[in-house]
């Protein structure tokens, strides 16, 4: 099947989602803890733009008998009264995940959540990087790769991880725009050490510095999850779905 176009935002504030499959990045964690969670049977996850709204809105679904565990960060650390981290590492090492979860991360949900008008908006990971070209390819639209960036600018590590699906895309038949094309240089030059250029950036880094070095190395492989997470909207409340 033929596939038009990719653009990639190298910030959320550039992004216009309207018309597009949207493809949601933040590599180092938001969107590779999302893939682990869902690859792993989490059927719902809730988008909140913040912490203060992770913990309301868990607090609103148990009124309305949905038991969800609180997940997220603050300064890469999970926030006081959450039930767990953003580290796709520990989701791993979960006997069993949440069935539902809220999660509340500082650029990753509001990147998700600034992509609510697209037709359709999916998060996306290395981690599961042939599912969600396949179901890009299906929708059959013109694509925009959103990157969360850090302190809502271009970031380096969401840029290597958006080169790598600019490449599929190109390779399925995509034209690439200018960003694409930036995107896709990126990742070419780091191709041979892509989990190691990752540890490198800014936010790989200080991830690193913290602790979180076996994250940084999982966020940087391949395939391990054929899942993806599609965002819908249910009952006014904006939920990321497994399919
Ligand atoms: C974010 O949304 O800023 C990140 O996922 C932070 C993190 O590494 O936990």
């Amino acid at each position: 099947m033929p596939i038009r176009h990719v653009d990639v935002a190298l910030a959320p504030g550039f992004a216009e989602p309207a018309g597009r499959t949207c493809l949601v990045i933040d590599v180092l964690r938001a969107t590779s803890a999302m893939a682990v969670l869902l690859g792993r049977g989490t059927r719902a996850i809730y988008p909140a733009a913040t912490v203060e709204d992770g913990l309301v809105l868990r607090t609103q679904l148990a009124a309305e008998g949905i038991q969800a565990a609180l997940c997220g960060e603050r300064d890469a650390l999970p926030p006081a009264g959450f039930d767990f981290g953003n580290s796709p590492g520990a989701f791993m090492a979960l006997d069993r995940v949440p069935e539902i979860a809220v999660v509340a991360t500082t650029n990753g949900t509001p990147a998700l959540l600034a992509c609510l008008e697209a037709p359709l908006a999916m998060t996306a990971a290395p981690l599961q990087v042939s599912a969600v070209v396949r179901a890009t390819i299906a929708a059959d639209r013109d694509v925009l790769v959103v990157c969360s960036g850090l302190r809502r600018e271009a970031a380096e590590d969401d840029t290597l991880a958006a080169g790598l699906f600019v490449e599929r895309l190109v390779r399925a038949g995509a034209s690439a725009g200018p960003e694409a094309l930036f995107a896709l240089e990126r990742f070419e030059a780091a191709r041979d050490d892509f989990g190691a250029a990752l540890a490198r950036s800014e936010h790989g880094q200080r991830l690193v510095d913290l602790g979180f070095a076996d994250d940084v190395a999982l966020c940087g492989t391949l395939d391990r999850y054929d899942v993806v997470g599609a965002l819908t909207v249910e009952a006014g409340r904006p939920v990321l779905r497994a399919r």
